[in-house]
């Protein structure tokens, strides 16, 4: 059977952070709680990067099986499980993963937080191309490392990398770390082979090692073609780390499970001995390691459908706003079922946009300024939902914008 897209399904009593909560339009580290899900003058959460889409139908048929068995003791991943994990990235990425070099980690923030811990020191510095997903902001600075953005440059509605910026930065020998994010989050770039192979002989040439995220690189738009950092270059293997997982591909964010790929064994023995110290060894949970082997021998046909779905949201989008909403550009995304709206044309400061957006077309959006001061000005919205929630947010948005 297939998948429904366009069927609004109401995740009351799912314990969804995305639909649970309203964030306080004033300050955002204050979150009420509501049992509003459908109703009337309901916030439309477009916010937090999870689909409003039921996994592919053999997973949640394999999640049930699993779940009637009824006894959830400690459970392993298998070598089928990892051979699952290699079919995939040789399969739709055309790159050859060795088994043993998958690590898994509860999730790719965790990982993200783990590397840092083990391949710098507090005090260095780590580099980023911000806007960029704000968790790598807590991740650098909870972990003592100071944050080194060379930042993205938008020109004609594209965002570009300007690499005299990144090798100035990167040269910078308290530099030791860089997080890439491939396909980037939240412009949307999917960076092209030569664009991935500058900045890695930039770090290469400088010590810097590369921590690849590349969690959404399953979600690539008509006519772009995704590579992985680690399949440019032989030489980049010696000192790169790539986060991968099921999640953001398959809607599976809840079930926490994620697989990092490294192929020197030295640095994969470090990292494994951090995840040692913090008491996250070989076990894993029976429902993610179930979901992620099974959509990954049998998700690909439901994912072809969902990306087809959201492309054909992403036109929707376009062609509304370029129609109906003077004052917001669309910065068109290659990759990521994320929405980049570049609202300077509104003329609001950061915190009047942000309350336009939840107070007065009361929708959820992330702000652009959590990005980073590159952000200020913009917005970030999730398309991967019902075309009906997408068309009546872009109207909640077009109505007021009439009255500003
Ligand atoms: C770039 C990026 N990395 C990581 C994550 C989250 O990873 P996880 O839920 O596996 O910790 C997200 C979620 O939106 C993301 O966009």
């Amino acid at each position: 059977m297939k998948t429904d897209f366009d069927r609004e399904i109401n995740r009351k009593n799912t314990q969804s952070a995305k639909w649970g909560v309203i964030q306080d339009p004033d300050d955002p580290s204050i979150w009420h709680t509501t049992d509003d899900y459908f109703g009337e003058n309901r916030i439309l959460p477009l916010w937090v990067a999870d689909m409003d889409f039921p996994a592919p139908k053999p997973v949640v048929d394999a999640l049930v099986k699993r779940a009637q068995h009824g006894i959830y003791g400690y459970t392993l991943r298998t070598d089928n499980y990892n051979q699952a994990v290699v079919d995939w990235m040789q399969r739709r990425h055309a790159w050859a993963v060795d088994p043993a070099w998958i690590v898994s980690t509860p999730g790719v923030v965790p990982a993200i937080n783990f590397l840092i811990q083990t391949f710098t020191r507090p005090g260095e510095k780590i580099l980023v191309q911000r806007p960029v997903y704000y968790p790598f902001f807590n991740a650098i600075e909870d972990n003592g490392g100071e944050i080194v953005s060379s930042s993205l440059v938008l020109a004609n509605g594209r965002y570009e990398i300007d690499f005299d910026d990144f090798e100035r930065r990167a040269s910078d020998p308290a530099v030791t770390l860089f997080v890439l994010c491939s396909p980037h989050n939240p412009v949307g770039r999917v960076w092209t082979r030569e664009e991935l192979a500058r900045m890695g002989e930039i770090c290469l040439k400088n010590n810097v090692f590369v921590v690849a995220d590349e969690i959404h690189a399953d979600l690539i738009h008509r006519g772009v073609n995704f590579t992985p950092f680690a399949s440019v270059s032989e030489k980049y293997s010696s000192s790169t780390v790539v986060c991968t997982a099921p999640s953001k591909t398959f809607n599976l964010a809840g079930l926490h499970t994620s697989n990092i790929i490294i192929s020197n064994d030295r640095l994969r023995r470090r990292f494994q001995q951090t995840l040692n110290r913090c008491g996250i060894g070989k076990w894993a949970n029976p429902f993610g390691v179930v979901a992620c082997e099974t959509a990954y021998r049998e998700g690909e046909p439901w994912l072809e459908r969902v990306m087809a779905y959201i492309g054909d949201n992403l036109d929707f989008l376009q062609d509304y706003i370029d129609r109906n909403i003077p004052g917001i550009q669309v910065v068109r995304p290659e990759g990521t079922y994320l929405v980049w709206l570049d609202c300077r044309g509104l003329g609001l400061d950061k915190w009047a946009l942000k309350r336009f957006m939840m107070e007065k077309a009361r929708i959820f959006p992330d702000e652009g300024f959590i990005f980073g001061p590159e952000g200020e000005g913009f917005e970030r919205i999730n398309i991967a939902c019902p075309r009906s929630i997408l068309k009546e947010a872009l109207e909640r948005i077009q109505r007021e914008v009439e009255t500003l």
